[in-house]
């Protein structure tokens, strides 16, 4: 990661120094907004050029994949495009410079739908600028998470189930034994309103009496938050084992500091 960071931002400085020649630059980590119940402060996208030229006209537009959301001509108030006006504050001002005043893109009211690839294009009559950022949105607030097992002989089914979250999820059960051995994942099913279910089933093999205890992590691409369940199987009687067994480790560890200290 921070090896990429490095040669990314090698590249960024060859660029900016004129080793190409478009002034393009490319953000490389997403903005990540994880919806929430209250209301939420603005997400704001700044458009971050340095103009040569700030003789001749200047506009600024943004785009959300390939269409116009934003658009500010220097000297005109902001002109919201009338399909947006509810998704970007265009009162927001970004600088005092009166060359950025209305540049950054204030996002509000998100939803799903605000996900998607920015740029924002400067143009001046000799120069035109174009910056890309990634936006992200995250909604695990009306999620349910399951995780079931079935135990049969020495075989535990266990199948994870995550529904209402929002972008596509990634399933991961894990077994404290790390005996897990049969995995089938199937693609995650979109709903109508755009959010996400996901299922996956493993079957794992089990020898020993100890309890074991099952984690599925529900985890989504570039956000480091997770959602967890835990299961653990209890059936004949073997959780009281396992209680005993963590009760003798216990006694161990007393035993050590005892030793330790005498
Ligand atoms: C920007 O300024 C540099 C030097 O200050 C000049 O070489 C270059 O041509 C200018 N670029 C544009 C597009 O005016
Ligand atoms: C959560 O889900 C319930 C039932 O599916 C729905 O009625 C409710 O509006 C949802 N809430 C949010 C914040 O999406
Ligand atoms: C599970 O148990 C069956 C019979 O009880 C045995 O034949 C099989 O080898 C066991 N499987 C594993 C992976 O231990
Ligand atoms: C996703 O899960 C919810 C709740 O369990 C269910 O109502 C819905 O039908 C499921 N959607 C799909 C596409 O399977
Ligand atoms: C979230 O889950 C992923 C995949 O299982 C894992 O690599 C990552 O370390 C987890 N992050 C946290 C904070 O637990």
């Amino acid at each position: 990661m921070l090896q990429r960071s490095i040669v990314f931002f090698i590249v960024i400085a060859w660029i900016q120094t004129g080793g190409l020649c478009l002034p393009i630059r490319e953000e490389e980590e997403p903005v990540v907004i994880e919806l929430q119940n209250e209301e939420m402060q603005p997400t704001v996208l700044d458009c971050d050029y340095t103009l040569n030229d700030t003789d001749s006209f200047l506009t600024v537009k943004w785009f959300r994949d390939d269409k116009t959301i934003y658009q500010w001509i220097r000297g005109s108030p902001p002109a919201p495009i009338p399909d947006y006006k509810n998704d970007i504050d265009s009162s927001y001002e970004s600088s005092t410079d009166p060359n950025k005043r209305y540049s950054s893109l204030a996002l509000i009211n998100p939803t799903i739908d605000t996900t998607g690839d920015y740029k924002c294009v400067v143009q001046t009559g000799t120069e035109t600028i174009t910056i890309h950022q990634r936006v992200q949105v995250i909604d695990v607030r009306n999620y349910t998470l399951n995780l079931y097992h079935n135990k049969i002989h020495n075989e535990t089914q266990l199948e994870c189930k995550v529904s209402n979250v929002f972008p596509k999820p990634t399933l991961t059960i894990t077994s404290n034994d790390e005996d897990v051995v049969k995995v089938v994942t199937n693609d995650p099913q979109e709903n109508e309103d755009g959010y996400f279910n996901a299922t996956t089933v493993v079957a794992v093999y089990d020898n020993d009496d100890d309890a074991d205890s099952y984690q599925c992590v529900v985890s989504f691409k570039g956000y480091s938050k997770n959602l967890t369940t835990t299961e653990t199987s209890s059936s004949d009687g073997s959780l009281i084992d396992f209680k005993l067994y963590r009760l003798g480790w216990f006694l161990c560890y007393l035993l050590a500091i005892q030793i330790a200290i005498f």
